[in-house]
C-alpha cells in the first residue's frame, strides 16, 4: 500500500519505518488538506493526526484513498459521511491515553486551586511573598464530569482519591461504572447545579457542539471552575467570555480551543485570510482567553506523554496492518465496521 503520513515528527517516523518492509511510506510534517492533497495523489493510505482536514476537497484530490487512520481517538476533523460515501475505512485509536488525559486533567485543576503559575513565577523572581496565593481544597468540593467514557472514568477515579464528591452526566450511562467508582449520574442541569468544578470528556458531535454555552452558564454555580480537555468547539468562548467577566466561572483550564488549528500558528492564520473561511469573532475570543490571567490553557498536549505517544504508534501500526490484511481495526466509519 501507499502510505502518506502527516504532521509526523521524526522518532514517530522511526517507529513507523517498520512498515517500510511491507509497504511504500512517505512522511510529511505538515497536515493533510486540500491545498496540498493534490501532490499526494496516488496514496491508497493517509495516515493523520487531528490538525488535518479530511473533507471533499482532499477526497477529491486523493483518487485511490482507501483507508484513512488518525493517530488520535477523536476523529471531528474527518468528514465521515464523505469518507463512507467513497468507500473509505476511517480507523482511529479508541484508546490509548484515558489515564494520560485524566491526569492533565488535574495538572490544570491543581494548577488553579493552588495558584501554580504564579507562585512558581513569583519564585524565579526570587520573590517567596505568599500574597494573594491563597487557594482552595479539593477535598469536599463537588466535581462533575459530563461524559462518562474512557477518559470521564478515570477523572472520576482520581478525584476519589482527593475525597471530591463526585457527580457526572452522559446521554448513555453506565450504572455499573458508577456502582464500582462510587459516583452519582444527574441529568445535565442538576450537574452543572451542583458541582464546584465541571470537567468535559464528551466528544463533539453536532449535538454537543456549544454545550457549554449561556444557557449552561446560567445553570452553574457562582465561581465554578470549567476544565475542558475534550474539543474546543463543546464551549461557547463568547458565553465563557462573559461567565469570567461576571465572575461565573472563577477560572478555566483548558487543553483545547475552538478555531485551535489556526490559532496554532500564526502564520496559518495569514494563510486562512487568503484560503479558508474561519470564524474570526471566535479567534478573537480565543486570543482574549489566552491572555487572561484565571485562564491557564495548554496546547492540546494533555496526550503528550511519551507512554501515550507509544501506544498511538503501536495501535496505528496494527491499524494499517489490519486494513491492508483484510482484518480492519478500530473501525470509525467505512464499509468494514469491526
Ligand atoms: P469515549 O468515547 O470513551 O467517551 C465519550 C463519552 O461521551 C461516552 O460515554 C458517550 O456516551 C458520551 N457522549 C457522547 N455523546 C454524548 C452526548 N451528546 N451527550 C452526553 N454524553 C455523550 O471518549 P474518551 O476516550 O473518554 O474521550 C473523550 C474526548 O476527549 C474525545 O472525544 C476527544 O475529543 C477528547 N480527547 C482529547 C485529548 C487531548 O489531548 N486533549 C486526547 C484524547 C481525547
Amino acid at each position: 500500500m501507499r502510505i502518506a503520513v502527516f504532521e509526523v515528527e521524526s522518532w514517530e517516523a522511526e517507529a513507523l519505518a517498520e512498515l517500510e518492509s511491507e509497504h511504500w511510506i512517505t512522511y510529511h510534517r505538515e497536515p493533510l488538506e486540500a491545498a496540498n492533497a493534490a501532490e499526494h495523489a496516488d496514496a491508497e493510505a493517509v495516515c493523520t493526526f487531528i490538525y488535518s482536514e479530511i473533507g471533499p476537497g482532499v477526497l477529491a484530490a486523493l483518487p485511490r484513498l482507501r483507508v484513512v487512520t488518525t493517530r488520535s481517538t477523536g476523529h471531528d476533523h474527518i468528514d465521515l459521511a464523505a469518507c463512507r460515501e467513497r468507500g473509505i475505512t476511517v480507523c482511529n485509536v479508541p484508546s490509548y491515553g484515558e489515564n494520560t488525559v485524566a491526569e492533565h486533567v488535574f495538572g490544570l485543576l491543581l494548577t488553579i486551586s493552588h495558584n501554580l503559575t504564579e507562585a512558581i513565577d513569583r519564585t524565579r523572581r526570587g520573590d517567596f511573598s505568599p500574597e494573594g496565593l491563597e487557594g482552595f481544597d479539593l477535598r469536599g468540593r463537588t466535581l462533575g464530569v459530563v461524559g462518562t467514557g474512557a477518559i470521564g472514568r478515570h477523572v472520576l477515579e482520581i478525584a476519589r482519591g482527593f475525597g471530591m464528591e463526585r457527580l457526572a452526566y452522559d446521554k448513555y450511562p453506565d450504572p455499573e461504572a458508577a456502582e464500582r467508582l462510587g459516583f452519582a449520574y444527574r441529568d445535565l442541569d442538576a450537574l452543572l447545579a451542583h458541582a464546584d468544578v465541571v470537567s468535559l470528556h464528551v466528544p463533539e458531535t453536532p449535538e454537543t457542539h456549544g454545550l457549554i454555552g449561556e444557557r449552561a452558564f446560567a445553570c452553574m454555580k457562582d465561581g465554578v471552575v470549567l476544565i475542558n480537555t475534550a474539543r474546543g468547539g463543546l464551549v461557547d468562548v463568547h458565553a465563557l467570555l462573559q461567565a469570567l467577566a461576571s465572575g461565573k466561572v472563577r477560572a478555566a483550564g483548558l487543553d483545547v480551543l475552538p478555531e485551535e488549528p489556526v490559532i496554532r500558528e500564526e502564520s496559518e492564520v495569514l494563510r486562512s485570510l487568503f484560503q479558508r473561511e474561519y470564524d474570526y469573532r471566535t479567534l478573537l475570543a480565543d486570543h482574549v482567553l489566552l491572555r487572561m490571567r484565571n485562564v491557564f490553557i495548554t496546547p492540546h498536549s494533555a496526550f503528550d506523554t511519551r507512554e501515550a505517544l507509544q501506544r498511538i504508534l503501536d495501535v496505528t501500526i496494527a491499524n494499517l496492518r489490519g486494513f491492508a490484511r483484510d482484518a480492519p481495526r478500530s473501525v470509525v466509519a467505512g464499509p468494514v465496521s469491526g
